[in-house]
């Protein structure tokens, strides 16, 4: 049987920083002829969840934390505890300062698709736990972003081998 691989990105973005960050990790996944998804979080319910293979969630940063409504995406998804384990995971967020909590917020994220038994692959170059973008994305963040998509995309695939 063909099964079809599928990736989510889901993001929440009020000025549109972290909605441009979500295309270009989209863009990514695609790169690597995975089906992908992009949808602002308060079109996605938590059932959702269990179609993909791969979620990749990017929040705004804030006071150091994701949004409240990814923070409730996540709450929501205790209904599937335990169905999401071993399901590929990312995250990115955009911040107004350096420093100003971006990787706690990306680590918020990356925290409870841990407890979902999720599977997240950091980085040796460039942001390790994820992309981060002060304000609007520029060509750096652009690229980690992409970058991501590609990590996520690549885990998927070789996930879904080993397991047929
Ligand atoms: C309620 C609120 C809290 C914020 N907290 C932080 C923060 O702790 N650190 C930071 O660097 N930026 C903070 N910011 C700035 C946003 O993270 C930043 O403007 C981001 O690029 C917005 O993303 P968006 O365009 O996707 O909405 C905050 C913004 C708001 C509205």
């Amino acid at each position: 049987m063909v099964s079809t691989r599928k990736v989510l990105v889901v993001y929440y973005s009020e000025t549109g920083n972290t909605e441009k960050m979500a295309e270009f990790v989209a863009n990514g996944v695609k790169e690597k002829g995975i089906d992908v998804t992009v949808k602002k979080v308060q079109d996605v319910g938590a059932r959702e969840l269990l179609d993909f293979d791969g979620i990749i969630i990017g929040s705004p940063t804030y006071y150091g934390l994701p949004a409240a409504s990814i923070k409730k995406l996540l709450d929501d998804s205790v209904k599937f505890h335990g169905q999401l384990e071993s399901k590929v995971g990312g995250a990115f967020t955009s911040a107004g300062n350096i420093g100003g909590g971006n990787e706690t917020t990306i680590m918020a994220i990356i925290q409870a698709m841990l407890i979902h038994g999720m599977i997240i692959q950091g980085t040796s170059s460039g942001d390790h736990y994820g992309p981060v973008s002060i304000g609007s994305p520029d060509r750096r963040a652009e690229k980690l972003c992409v970058s991501l998509g590609k990590r996520v995309a690549d885990l998927v695939i070789k996930l879904k081998k080993s397991s047929s």
